[in-house]
């Protein structure tokens, strides 16, 4: 054994050695971003990873734009990865989706989203899906359709909380009700919540996709989502009957059936699944995390307060909130852009090169994973004054940043803009007005912000809240 032993020494070295001789031809012939690729295989995956354990946003970027620039190589999650904290840069990467980029999502990833799901398709599919999940969640059917089931799930689950609440579940809730409504038209009973119970072990599996073989949750969310799955087959059964006995219901799934694409079951249920998915943790975080902006900024809670009591006053107590009502809340959706800015529930989008790309003077060769950061640059103080501070006034004067151009794009942009853009507005919105005209509230506990594995606070915000007379506010 000890002869092995002294043989594989030299065999290490000269294996770390060769790795490091062609790094380095590579990059002086290819002229990659500048940058440090840390140690083989895990390059920079802890300091990574132990930045974002700390209390500062963007500590593990912000130390490398300084020394290298707002474009910068590392090597994260067994990969060299091109970082990119420049506007321009992320612009060109979203709007190149498809020809230069395309996404790009581990094996464990697409077990529990399902093959046919949004995310994962490419190509003429993609768009196809992209367009039809789009005018699905435009603003003529939130409007016209959704609006008044938001209104009044919104509400309802409201009305019901007394004394202490887990902010962030409570949001959770709300989020998956809503999404199963405008999915497939079922109002919360108990089939809901039992699936939602099933959902939230496959959402668990998603933290541990990296290293999944290990883990224990994730063999629990591959159980979960076949559950899912299957409660989820049946109603697309019955509502496929349904619709060639000439039934339309308006939801997602009646624009499924309906279309002429001809899906199959296993389609549906993944295209419905991924919906789940892609609004639950973001639409509920961005709820949790403007009441925590909120309660935190006084006077800018004092003022939304006043511009809902003002909407209230116009109605009596149970009138559902309009599309006018929604469109005259201009404090609230300043409010809703900078809880978007600071809390950056997507922090950006990975990509992989499809072609050796020429970029501010740097290539990216072919088969690189890219990271656009939108968090980067929504907190760089050359793009917005003071940008770590929760200021929803700077969105009064137009853009919110003091640069030219487009620098704030929380829901990404090109051909995979969210789908969700819209909808995830007015549900924050109409959120917040029934929250602050039926309660009042206060931190039960003190409760920080982390952003690692996701944004979102350490306990889940408890509150103590307290019933507001709502029908003071109201026109009798
Ligand atoms: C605050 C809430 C939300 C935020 C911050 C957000 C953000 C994003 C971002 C940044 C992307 C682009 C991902 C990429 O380019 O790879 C995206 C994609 C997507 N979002 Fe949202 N989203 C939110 C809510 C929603 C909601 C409510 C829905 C439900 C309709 C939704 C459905 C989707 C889907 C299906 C995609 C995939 C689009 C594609 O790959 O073509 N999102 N979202
Ligand atoms: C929204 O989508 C519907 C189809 O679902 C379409 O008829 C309508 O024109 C779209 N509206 C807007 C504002 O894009
Ligand atoms: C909020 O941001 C969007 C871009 O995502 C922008 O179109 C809109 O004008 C902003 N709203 C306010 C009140 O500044
Ligand atoms: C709320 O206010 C209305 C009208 O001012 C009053 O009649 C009612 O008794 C109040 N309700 C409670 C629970 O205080």
């Amino acid at each position: 054994m000890a002869v092995f032993g002294y043989l594989w020494f030299p065999l290490v070295l000269c294996t770390v050695v060769f790795f490091f001789l062609i790094r380095a031809t590579r990059r002086r012939r290819l002229r990659l971003p500048p940058g440090n690729l840390g140690l083989p295989f895990i390059g920079e995956t802890l300091q990574l990873i132990s930045a974002y354990k700390s209390e500062n946003p963007e500590p593990f970027i912000d130390e490398r734009v300084n020394r290298f620039g707002p474009i910068f190589t590392t090597h994260v999650f067994g990969e060299p990865t091109v970082f990119s904290a420049d506007p321009e840069t992320n612009r060109f990467i979203l709007q190149n989706e498809g020809k230069l980029f395309e996404c790009s999502y581990p094996a464990s990833l697409s077990n529990l989203l399902g093959r046919h799901s949004l995310l994962l398709m490419k190509g003429n599919l993609h768009k196809r899906m992209h367009s039809l999940t789009m005018s699905f969640a435009n603003s003529s059917i939130i409007k016209d359709h959704l609006l008044v089931d938001i209104d009044r799930l919104i509400r309802l689950n409201l009305d019901s909380w007394t004394g202490r609440v887990l902010l962030m579940e409570e949001a959770k809730k709300i989020t998956f009700e809503l999404t199963v409504k405008q999915l497939m038209s079922f109002d919360p009973c108990e089939w809901t919540e039992s699936l939602r119970k099933e959902y939230v072990l496959v959402i668990e599996g998603f933290f541990t996709v990296a290293l999944p073989i290990f883990s224990a949750t994730y063999r629990r969310a591959i159980k979960a989502r076949t559950k899912v799955a299957e409660a989820l087959t049946l109603i697309v059964r019955q509502r496929r009957k349904e619709s060639e006995a000439g039934e339309r219901k308006k939801d997602m799934l009646g624009a499924l059936l309906a279309g002429d694409d001809g899906f199959s079951d296993e389609q549906i249920v993944d295209f419905l699944l991924a919906l789940l998915v892609a609004g639950y943790e973001t639409t509920s975080t961005i709820m949790t995390l403007a009441v925590k902006f909120l309660t935190e900024t006084p006077l800018a809670l004092a003022q939304i307060k006043e511009e809902h009591d003002q909407i209230r006053a116009k109605k009596s107590e149970m009138e559902p909130l309009e599309w006018t009502d929604y469109k005259s809340m201009p404090f609230s959706q300043c409010v809703v852009n900078e809880t978007l800015r600071v809390a950056n529930i997507i922090g950006g989008i990975f990509r992989r090169s499809m072609t050796d790309i020429n970029i501010k003077g740097y290539t990216i060769p072919k088969g690189w994973k890219v990271f656009a950061s939108f968090r980067a640059v929504h907190l760089d103080h050359d793009h917005f004054k003071d940008a770590r501070s929760f200021n929803p006034w700077r969105w009064q004067d137009n853009s919110g940043a003091t640069s030219p151009g487009n620098v704030f794009t929380p829901f990404g942009g090109g051909p995979r803009l969210c789908p969700g853009y819209e909808l995830a507005r007015v549900e924050l919105s109409v959120f917040l007005h029934h929250l602050v005209t039926r309660l009042s509230w206060v931190p039960a506990e003190e409760d920080k912000l982390v952003f690692f594995p996701t944004t979102r606070t350490q306990k889940r915000y408890p509150i103590n809240v307290q019933r507001r007379n709502v029908s003071k506010l109201c026109k009798d």
